[in-house]
């Protein structure tokens, strides 16, 4: 039996709105906090009880609604914010629909309070339209009690009171994050969960107060300022970045927002991944506070009813935007965390330990609380940028220094090096050395030198190839025939790397040379461990990747091992390499390869300042 098409009762036609609009109580709380900012609010109280479900309010000191609007405000395509076409496509406020608060009056029972600048009464509303006279400062107080009472259907959808409130935590990090200048307070169940004043200061100042709340003292002591800027496209980025050291088993520590429009967007975040490359560890993520500004008109904000993901016109110009910034940011600050002892101040910038280092000839991050300069050389290439190594001995033959002469000489500490002159190994394992501020210099001599032999291979790998050496007899390498096979499959990509491999066996290959860099060294294991690499890329593991792997696994092989007995000679020749090398300052694992302590942070520590 056919229905006749009839039009839609308007609570009907509201509630279909509010499955897209508002699907659970973190998407009311967006929509009103979103409302608020939209009328100017410096300060927002939220209260919730049973994570929304059973009480939301949402109180704020902005322009308000006047008493005659107040039924439009809860009536479906009804707003202040657009008027025509043309402003749809220009968007400078959160909302524009004129959806959220007939969808959430239309699921809820909702109370809306109002008294605009400059009037002396206020009124309320309710879900039925019903106006009465209140009492109120100047704001708006919207209470939305029973939620989803109206559709029980989209209650039982609704998951455990716990990640419900989980899922208002989140809306809440990008509310804090974007909006340093509004003072937010939050109350669940009685209690104050979050209250963060308003910010003083520019762009960097203020948020940079939002980011020890949100992602930890950590991410807030260490965080790398990122700034970059299309001019001729009215495009700029601002944010802050961790640094290779710390990072993170997931990308929720990601936060990404669009002319202070919190979305998700996948290239953005690969834009962010791939420009640390190699720098972290694999299967890590960074953590990120970035803030796109695009042109009203460069950016589709109607797509998603929940607003959550955009359209850009120039997609590739912005992930150039983020990679570069990030990129350069990154090969400015290539340096390790260090914690201090429990009972001292955790190291912040302005007292970085390695304060004395940052004067010298590496240019380091710039305080996070000044705006960073920006440098316009973007990267045009998408793939990482490989810094060129100098040309160093991987045998540490004395560089023809005259300051290297002797060991003596090596004592004494030279104003151009920042790693200073080396005093000795501590367990055979680290080398400790003073700069000529008096800085202490520790240097993780296995992680520095893998990293030195990596930075070397990576530019040989670029230059053309991998230098080989023909070995006058093969080196038989046993395995199983599947090894064998898919090592002989990798012969011509593996020779690029400089070893060359043969079938010997089916269950056995011969090594006919290997990178000239392993010097005498067995290649045996290399090649076992090549072939464990191999198993683990899977066919849509990058080439980018591929590179890295193989590259980190010849580096490791050659690399001098911690527990080896270096001369004083060596020693420095180590460190000399590092500073030509500033990407030397982690190993390819992402871990610090040096740590220092400036002579003021060591005088503290001995309660002499
Ligand atoms: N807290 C508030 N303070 C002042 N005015 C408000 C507030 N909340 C809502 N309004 C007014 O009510 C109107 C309707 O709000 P609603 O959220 O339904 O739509 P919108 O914000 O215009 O668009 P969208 O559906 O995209 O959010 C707004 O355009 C605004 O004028
Ligand atoms: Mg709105």
């Amino acid at each position: 039996m056919r229905r006749p098409i009839q039009q839609l009762p308007e609570t009907l036609a509201n509630q279909i709105a509010a499955g897209e609009v508002v699907d659970r109580p973190a998407s009311v709380v967006k929509e009103l906090t979103e409302n608020a900012l939209d009328a100017g609010a410096s300060s927002l109280r939220l209260e919730l009880t049973g994570a929304g479900l059973v009480n939301l309010i949402l109180t704020d000191n902005g322009g308000g609604i006047p008493k005659d609007e107040l039924p439009l405000a809860i009536s479906r395509h009804a707003t202040s914010k657009i008027a025509s076409t043309e402003d749809l496509f220009n968007i400078n406020t959160f909302g524009f629909r004129g959806e959220a608060l007939p969808s959430i009056a239309s699921v809820s029972r909702l109370k809306l309070t109002s008294r605009p600048e400059g009037q002396d009464e206020a009124w309320c509303i309710n879900s039925q339209a019903e106006l009465s006279p209140a009492a109120h400062p100047k704001g708006t107080r919207i209470e939305v009690a029973d939620l989803f009472y109206a559709t029980p259907a989209r209650r039982k959808f609704l998951k455990s009171v716990r990640s419900e409130a989980l899922a208002i935590e989140a809306v809440l990090k990008n509310l804090i994050l974007a909006h340093p200048h509004v003072q937010i307070t939050v109350l669940e169940d009685g209690a104050e969960t979050w209250h963060v004043p308003a910010a003083q200061g520019d762009f960097f100042q203020s948020h940079a107060t939002r980011l020890g709340p949100v992602l930890g003292d950590e991410f807030a002591k260490n965080a790398l300022p990122v700034f970059a800027e299309k001019p001729a496209l009215g495009m700029a980025l601002h944010g802050f970045i961790s640094g290779p050291t710390l990072h993170s088993g997931n990308a929720t520590k990601q936060f990404l927002f669009v002319n202070g429009r919190p979305i998700k967007d996948r290239s953005l975040q690969a834009a962010l991944k791939n420009a640390y490359g190699d720098k972290l560890p694999a299967g890590r993520h960074p953590m990120a506070v970035l803030f796109l500004t695009v042109p009203t008109d460069a950016v589709d904000v109607n797509v998603h009813p929940a607003k959550s993901e955009v359209r850009f016109h120039q997609p590739s110009e912005l992930y150039g935007l983020v990679f570069a910034a990030v990129h350069q940011a990154l090969s400015q600050t290539l340096r390790p965390v260090m914690q201090a002892p429990d009972n001292t101040p955790a190291f912040t910038h302005s007292q970085s330990p390695f304060t004395d280092l940052q004067e010298q000839q590496f240019s380091y991050a710039p305080n996070p609380i000044t705006a960073p300069s920006f440098q316009p050389a973007y990267q045009p290439s998408f793939t990482a940028p490989i810094p060129t190594a100098p040309s160093y001995n991987p045998d540490f033959q004395l560089p023809p220094q005259k300051l290297l002469k002797g060991d003596e000489e090596q004592a004494q500490p030279q104003a151009e090096h920042p790693l200073g002159a080396a005093l000795g190994q501590v367990a055979n394992t680290y080398i400790v050395a003073e700069n000529n501020h008096g800085a202490l210099v520790v240097v993780d001599q296995h992680a520095a030198h893998e990293r030195l032999v990596y930075e070397n291979l990576k530019s040989q790998f670029t230059e053309g190839r991998i230098a080989a050496q023909h070995l006058l007899l093969p080196v038989i390498v046993s395995c199983t025939p599947a090894e064998a096979q898919l090592l002989l499959a990798h012969a011509e990509e593996l020779q690029k790397f400089g070893l060359e491999l043969e079938s010997y066996s089916p269950s056995a290959v011969a090594i006919t040379a290997i990178p000239q860099l392993l010097g005498h060294a067995d290649p045996v294991p290399l090649v076992r461990d090549l072939t464990q690499d191999l198993q683990s890329l899977t066919p849509r593991t990058t080439l980018n990747s591929r590179l890295e792997h193989v590259l980190a696994t010849i580096a490791c092989h050659h690399s001098i091992r911690a527990h080896r007995r270096l001369s004083l000679a060596e020693q420095n020749a180590l460190l000399r390499q590092m500073e030509a090398t500033p990407a030397s300052l982690t190993c390819n694992h992402g871990r610090p390869t040096v740590v220092s302590l400036s002579l003021a942070e060591l005088e503290k520590l001995f309660a002499r300042r």
